[in-house]
């Protein structure tokens, strides 16, 4: 809807004293604002990876909501690291048409708009995914989807480290304004850097400098194809939550980021966890989302496994809810330490929904920017409702999301919530309006 001049005057008086609403520069690029959409992987691309009308509307919706910083869902960068069926695909030079509309559509609302690039690695059910075969840093089988993957050779690494150089120069030739790779929630890049999962011993394994030798080659690979002021980030860990496993502690990590910040990554996002230690990076309650996940993304599960997450699913909704009671910026938990050590910002992804909080995790100095994942599914015009201090149709954590992915679309499946986004964009000319 048109802003008034009356309602123009609101807003500015409303974000002129706002932290959140403040200019923050991420390599050359700067954004207006500090609260940017977190990747969430919008399953809605061909089996083959291509990019969809249904994907343009995803963003388009985002984009409209006035978002500065957009994250796309975690593309794959060769078939081999593909985590999900519809998800999108950055691997060959025929993609890039299809990603460019994305991206046009993101730019024709002002939007910056940025491209996760990711490898599954050993996360991932082959038969869901269509993959033919699994690859870690070790072949240390994933306890959650049973998969006993192949340890990549040193000629494997050096082929993937020209894979990801590759799909991120297909993302600039398509127009994002950046990239992100993802290095968190223990997929590939997670898996070299956790030493449960890095058992190596040659260049790439042992001490936190070989382990992070995967992703500075990415680095240097990418910078020598596409210079030094293409922005590119990195989401990790602030703790690996791996319990009775050797996984990352904050103070690890950290050492890991400062590597990073060496080698020239332009911001660090923060999240937590790995597949094996449950649901810490969904924060929330667990029956919806557990409920659809059995017959969802999980249905490709070896049977025994699947009977097993059948039988004890009560008791796993209950110890996850006691375990990941939904709570606003979770992941502040460990962005202090990385600010102390970092002078790239620091954005905090994790339970975000009211500004209040989003203003205080930034005034207090525990992180940078912000970013929100659930909140813009239920909400994609999230950003504009939280500066206009207007009330859009509020996530309620209940991981129904999170349980259909990859079988369905990324979307809202909470009915009362999902009736309110329905009605909010009917109200707001929905599509039509773009
Ligand atoms: C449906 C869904 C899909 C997700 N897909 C991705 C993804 O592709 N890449 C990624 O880094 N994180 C992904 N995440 C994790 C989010 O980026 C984020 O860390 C998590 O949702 C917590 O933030 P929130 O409380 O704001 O949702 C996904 C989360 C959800 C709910």
């Amino acid at each position: 809807m048109p802003v008034t001049p009356q309602q123009r005057r609101e807003i500015l008086m409303n974000t002129e004293n706002s932290l959140l609403f403040s200019p923050i520069r991420i390599g050359q690029l700067t954004l207006p604002a500090r609260l940017f959409k977190t990747a969430t992987a919008e399953t809605r691309a061909t089996l083959d990876g291509f990019a969809t009308p249904a994907v343009v509307d995803f963003y388009t919706l985002l984009a409209r909501g006035e978002t500065p910083l957009i994250i796309t869902g975690n593309i794959y960068v060769s078939r081999d690291g593909k985590s999900a069926p519809m998800q999108l695909g950055a691997d060959h030079d025929d993609k890039i048409a299809g990603l460019a509309e994305v991206v046009d559509a993101v730019h024709a609302h002002g939007g910056k708009f940025f491209a996760q690039l990711n490898h599954c690695g050993r996360q991932v059910i082959p038969r869901f995914a269509q993959s033919p075969v699994a690859y870690s840093a070790s072949n240390v089988k994933d306890l959650l989807t049973g998969t006993q993957p192949q340890a990549l050779s040193v000629a494997e690494i050096q082929r993937f480290v020209a894979c990801y150089a590759d799909a991120a120069a297909r993302c600039q030739r398509a127009g994002f304004d950046g990239v992100q790779l993802h290095s968190a929630n223990g997929y590939l890049l997670s898996q070299f850097l956790t030493p449960y999962t890095n058992r190596r011993t040659d260049d790439y394994g042992g001490s936190m400098e070989n382990r992070t030798r995967f992703h500075r080659e990415i680095l240097q690979a990418i910078r020598a194809r596409l210079g030094p002021d293409f922005p590119v980030i990195i989401k990790m860990n602030g703790a690996d939550w791996l319990p009775l496993r050797d996984g990352l502690k904050t103070g690890q990590l950290v050492d890991a980021a400062v590597m990073f910040e060496r080698a020239g990554f332009d911001a660090v996002e923060i999240s937590v966890g790995h597949y094996e230690s449950g649901f810490p990076m969904v924060c929330g309650t667990f029956e919806l989302g557990l409920r659809h996940m059995v017959d969802g993304s999980m249905r490709y599960l070896p049977e025994p496994r699947r009977t097993l997450l059948r039988v004890f699913r009560p008791l796993v909704t209950l110890a996850s809810n006691l375990l990941w009671p939904g709570r606003q910026g979770y992941n502040l938990d460990y962005t202090p330490q990385f600010k102390e050590k970092l002078s790239i910002p620091v954005i905090c992804v994790g339970g975000f929904r009211t500004r209040d909080a989003m203003e205080a995790a930034i005034a207090e100095g525990k992180c940078d920017a912000v970013s929100a994942g659930r909140a813009f599914i239920a909400d994609p015009f999230f950003y504009r409702h939280t500066r206009d201090r207007q009330l859009g149709p509020r996530c309620v954590d209940c991981n129904g999301c999170v349980g259909h992915l990859g079988a369905q679309p990324a979307e809202c499946y909470h009915p009362t919530v999902k009736a309110d986004k329905d009605a909010m964009l009917a109200r707001e000319g929905g599509l039509l309006a773009r």
